[in-house]
């Protein structure tokens, strides 16, 4: 193998630059050709690809997005455009592939290296969706967001007495408001993995106001529900004045956390070691903080579990 390609495809995580910086320098330590394949899976399509050097991953380990731009392709899941892009990787001589990204990024990447290009998938989202790794890059980063926001918003809300609804990403994994609804101290955290029960956030907001509480955070993932509809609910069933703040994509954006910045360093080298000894089809994850890689096919194939323990801890917390 000579030449390899990179590409950061989907929703784009904190940390995918230091990933891009890792995998092109290790890359070139080893003597690979490194060709940087720009917006994902479209511009592989497209043939938006560049040869990557020393000097242009400098100055970004530190910079949130991702310098070689990201996308979600949907040509890329037709027959003819995956076809495509198996032409142009033939074109341009690549002959391993370092794909970055979330489940439906590592997905193409496994069906990549089903049809026998050298594949290396390294998870990275702010979801932190991957059954197969217990942290995705990216993560720790939104977490951390979320966390100053919840800090500010509970002096707004101890100042006039309020509740306050945050709704934090997450279409199906509650991992962002669970860990940031711990680390901020959340009355309660709403995830798409525990059943929904308004009667209860009701009950510990009268609660916490009788104790003298002045205020009442409560952190939604977006997939379970509309923050505006929570919000008039609780408003309803206890008289507290209630708020929305909706988080957005100011969680996807931001300069990433030391943990992102070093966890990404170390598959990024990964990766290609791997190539180097002739393994591919491998998803690389995080497990008891050891870089562990698996068959790609297997990977995505387990399903992520939800830290009820954490919950419980959590709950019992904010009672
Ligand atoms: O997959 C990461 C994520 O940020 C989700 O949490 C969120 O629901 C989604 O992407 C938003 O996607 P888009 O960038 O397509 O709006």
């Amino acid at each position: 193998m000579k030449t390899i390609g990179v590409l950061t495809s989907g929703g784009d995580a904190p940390g995918m630059n230091a990933a891009i910086r890792a995998v092109v320098r290790a890359g070139i330590f080893n003597d690979f050709r490194v060709m940087g394949i720009r917006q994902g899976y479209s511009g592989l399509i497209n043939g938006d690809i560049g040869d990557m050097n020393l000097s242009s991953v400098a100055d970004i380990i530190h910079r949130g997005g991702t310098m070689l731009r990201s996308a979600r392709s949907d040509e890329f899941k037709t027959k003819e455009g995956f076809k495509k892009a198996l032409n142009v990787l033939k074109v341009f001589g690549i002959d391993g592939l370092v794909v970055l990204g979330g489940d439906g990024t590592l997905k193409g990447a496994k069906e990549l290296s089903n049809a026998g290009i050298a594949t290396i998938g390294i998870p990275c989202t702010i979801d932190n969706d991957c059954g197969f790794s217990d942290f995705t890059i990216g993560f720790f980063t939104a977490v951390e967001t979320v966390v100053d926001a919840i800090s500010k918003i509970r002096d707004t809300s101890t100042s006039h007495g309020r509740a306050n609804v945050i709704e934090v990403m997450g279409r199906h994994c509650g991992d962002i408001a669970l860990y940031a609804g711990l680390a901020g101290g959340a009355e309660s955290i709403i995830v798409p993995e525990v059943e929904f029960n308004i009667d209860e956030v009701c009950k510990k907001a009268i609660q916490g106001k009788n104790r003298g509480k002045l205020h009442h955070i409560i952190v939604l993932a977006e997939g379970v529900g509309n923050a505006y509809d929570v919000s008039k609910s609780i408003e309803e069933k206890t008289g507290i004045d209630t708020r929305v703040t909706i988080l957005g994509y100011i969680q996807r954006g931001g300069s990433p956390t030391s943990y992102d910045r070093i966890v990404a360093s170390k598959m990024g080298i990964k990766a290609i070691d791997l190539l180097k000894e002739g393994k591919t089809g491998r998803a690389l994850g995080i497990k008891c903080n050891q870089i562990i890689d698996i068959d790609i096919n297997e990977a995505l194939e387990i399903k992520k579990e939800f830290d009820t323990e954490m919950y419980n801890t959590a709950k019992i917390l904010s009672i």
